[in-house]
């Protein structure tokens, strides 16, 4: 299916690795030209190199902190006019014990999680509306929809980022500017993979082990985790030309652990 989106230009504020990079890999086969941002310069300029060598579409690496207004500066600079904003982070630091979360770690997190994509929303939706075409895409998390003690500082930043979409979508739906949010349950990312191969180190077990039983004490219907790059798919959709139409909305994509009608 052609996304008519070739030629448009995206931010992936995030993109080195996992979803983000999985997001800019899909919009780069549509043909969109991506600027790409991350903190870690030769992670970002690999993954850069190696979608660009894959779709043959230009793909521009931005060394930068997106939850600085340093970093926003950055990036912005670098592709001032983007059609499409896809944005996302590490996942916020697990919470086993709400007592112990930091005045530190929920600054860190509202930063990261919530005012960077804020602030990159109000920056860039006025040109969106002038030009009359826009596409935003949040890569948040299920934690947003259900909550759970360990994924305090996920769930309730990005609830509220769904929140503030919400809101401002309408504002913008009128002039082809259209915001949505995805949100993902256990999906093998680099963030993932680090966190389960510690675990198996301590239980001396493997990765696949401890992904099986968390699938099994999850209830993870479909038994597995998620591959990233299924992830990015959707996003590219939420960024083409047909999805003109939906706006507002946040699509979780966990694989069946949660229950919900609508
Ligand atoms: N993986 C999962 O199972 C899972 C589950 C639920 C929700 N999620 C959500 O899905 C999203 C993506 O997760 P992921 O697992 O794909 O993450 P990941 O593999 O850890 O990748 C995160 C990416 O964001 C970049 N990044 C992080 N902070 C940044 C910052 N301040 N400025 C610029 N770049 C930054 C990282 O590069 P640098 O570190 O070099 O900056 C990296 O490229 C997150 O919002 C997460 O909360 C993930």
């Amino acid at each position: 299916m052609d996304l008519r989106i070739r030629g448009r230009k995206a931010i992936v504020n995030g993109g080195s690795t996992g979803m983000g990079r999985s997001a800019a890999l899909a919009l780069a086969k549509e043909g969109v030209e991506v600027f790409v941002s991350a903190r870690r310069e030769d992670r970002l300029v690999q993954a850069c190199n190696e979608i660009s060598a894959e779709t043959g579409t230009l793909v521009t690496p931005v060394c930068a902190d997106h939850s600085s207004p340093e970093g926003r500066d950055r990036i912005l600079a670098a592709c001032p006019e983007p059609d499409i904003l896809v944005g996302t982070c590490a996942p916020p630091p697990m919470t086993p014990d709400y007592r112990a979360i930091t005045d530190e770690q929920w600054r860190e997190a509202i930063d990261i999680s919530l005012l960077s994509p804020v602030e990159f929303m109000r920056r860039v939706l006025d040109g969106m509306v002038e030009r009359k075409w826009g596409r935003i895409v949040n890569i948040a998390t299920v934690a947003a929809k259900y909550p759970g003690e360990i994924r305090i500082l996920s769930g309730s930043t990005r609830a509220a980022l769904a929140n503030y979409t919400m809101a401002v979508s309408k504002v913008v739906a009128r002039h082809n500017v259209v915001i949505n949010n995805l949100l993902p349950g256990m999906h093998h990312s680099a963030f993932v993979e680090q966190q389960f191969n510690e675990k198996a180190r301590m239980n001396g077990t493997s990765y696949e082990e401890e992904v099986a039983q968390f699938s099994r004490e999850w209830r993870i219907a479909a038994g597995r985790f998620g591959d990233c790059d299924d992830v990015g798919t959707f996003v590219a959709l939420f960024c083409s030309e047909q999805a003109n139409y939906i706006t507002g909305q946040s699509l979780v994509i966990d694989g069946g652990a949660t229950t919900s009608t609508f």
